[in-house]
């Protein structure tokens, strides 16, 4: 597969509405089945609503079109354009030997779990946070314990201080970092990393740091990834990083986790080999060669797009619904929205969300109960459907006949 000729890229009008139902579309297909009415608009899940770059899709067209799926492996060529991509874009240096591939993030996030604890170890992570961390500690038999992020004048710090003491209080061997952080938007600084790192080698705890929103840092912010602020961190720590939320390919199931350290990269490996995964998937191979390859001018015109959703929503709720806070993200494609000052319950804020204003979002306390009261919501989708969503919001506050219970929006 190589694109030597004139070919411009295809998908970059983000504006146009792809429909996505019947697609066996987790996002849209599947709302009856997950408990909630049928025409809920969908905002969840954090995939986009947009076409992957042309150049993808020619590709894996060719691959389908060979007709032989038979079982692979990646080559050099694929280890050399992840390492070309993280180079570009975060300035990482890698290793070749330091990929494990593994189907997603999240099965390596569990696998780093097995790796690394024991059963009844507890394991650190900050809530509010991406729930399926919290899954893959406590399905495994392990136990979460949070360093809750704290909120500043409406920014979610790091109690230090508290990280350490949770640290040695509860023996903690692993730390799933959030790197940029889902949900609250944060992309932490060098200065940020460091403290926590410096934490980490005293105490000898291992960090996974997840990077999979990595790409999605707005202007003014910069990604830093874990193994660029210490060289010692090269022996105690891992990322995860994939082209999945960068190109939306989430279906493809690739993964690539950077493991520098031998005996770390041995454990992992093992751990994945036990859980009987070995060779990748074909179309995962061949669709992050050529995201990584020739997508970049679709990357540079879906985060601007995205950048653009997010002045659209910021300005909105502004005009139209003060009542909501919006907690600016520096990273990522989801916003963290708190309606703790429309005074309702977990129960209440639900109802207006999926059955007033028909949406499907992710409710706050699914990452962790700091996140009561607060609403996710996905940019990566057209204006225009965005722009449906917060009239939705809009149009279900204004039937809020009641005074808010100022101070006091849980009482369950
Ligand atoms: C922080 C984070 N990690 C991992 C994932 C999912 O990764 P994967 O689909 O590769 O398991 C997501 C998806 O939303 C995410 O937000």
């Amino acid at each position: 597969m190589a694109f030597t000729d004139e070919r411009k890229e295809q998908n970059l009008n983000f504006d146009t509405i792809v429909e996505r139902t019947n697609t066996d579309s987790l996002k849209f297909d599947f709302a009856v089945r997950r408990g909630k009415p049928a025409d809920v608009l969908p905002f969840w899940v954090a995939d986009m609503d947009f076409k992957t770059s042309s150049f993808v899709i020619e590709a894996l067209e060719e691959r389908a079109r060979h007709g032989i799926f038979g079982y692979t492996d990646p080559r050099e060529d694929y280890d050399a354009a992840v390492a070309g991509w993280l180079k570009k874009q975060h300035d990482l240096t890698i290793q070749p030997e330091w990929i494990l591939n593994t189907p997603g993030v999240v099965f390596a996030l569990a696998a780093a779990v097995k790796a690394y604890t024991e059963e009844g170890d507890y394991v650190l992570l900050q809530q509010p946070v991406y729930y399926p961390m919290t899954e893959v500690i406590v399905d495994n038999g392990r136990k979460v314990v949070s360093n809750d992020l704290v909120q500043k004048d409406g920014r979610y710090e790091i109690d230090f201080v508290d990280f350490e003491k949770k640290i040695e209080e509860y023996r903690v061997k692993l730390f799933l970092l959030c790197s940029p952080h889902n949900p609250v938007g944060r992309v932490w600084t060098k200065e940020e990393l460091k403290r926590l790192a410096d934490i980490c080698l005293a105490h000898e705890v291992i960090i996974v740091s997840d990077e999979i929103h990595a790409d999605f840092v707005y202007p003014g912010h910069k990604h830093i990834s874990l193994l660029n602020v210490d060289e010692r961190l090269q022996d105690s720590s891992i990322v995860c990083t994939s082209s999945s939320k960068t190109f939306n390919l989430a279906a493809v199931q690739i993964a690539d986790i950077l493991v520098p350290n031998r005996e770390l990269r041995h454990k992992l490996r093992k751990q994945i080999g036990a859980a009987g995964y070995s060779q990748v998937n074909a179309f995962g191979l061949v669709a992050t060669k050529a995201a990584y390859l020739y997508g970049d001018e679709w990357y540079r015109a879906v985060t601007q797009y995205i950048y653009e959703n997010l002045q659209f929503l910021k300005e909105f709720v502004k005009q139209h619904i003060p009542q909501v806070k919006v907690i600016e993200p520096e990273g990522t494609y989801l916003v963290w929205m708190d309606f703790r000052d429309l005074g309702l319950s977990t129960t209440e804020l639900q109802e207006l969300i999926v059955n007033k204003a028909k949406l499907w979002l992710d409710d706050g306390y699914i990452f962790g109960k700091q996140g009561k009261g607060f609403q996710r919501i996905n940019l990566a989708t057209s204006r225009s459907f965005l722009k449906e969503a917060l009239e939705r919001i809009e149009r279900a506050i204004q039937t809020i006949k009641e005074k808010p219970r100022k101070g006091e929006y849980d009482h369950e």
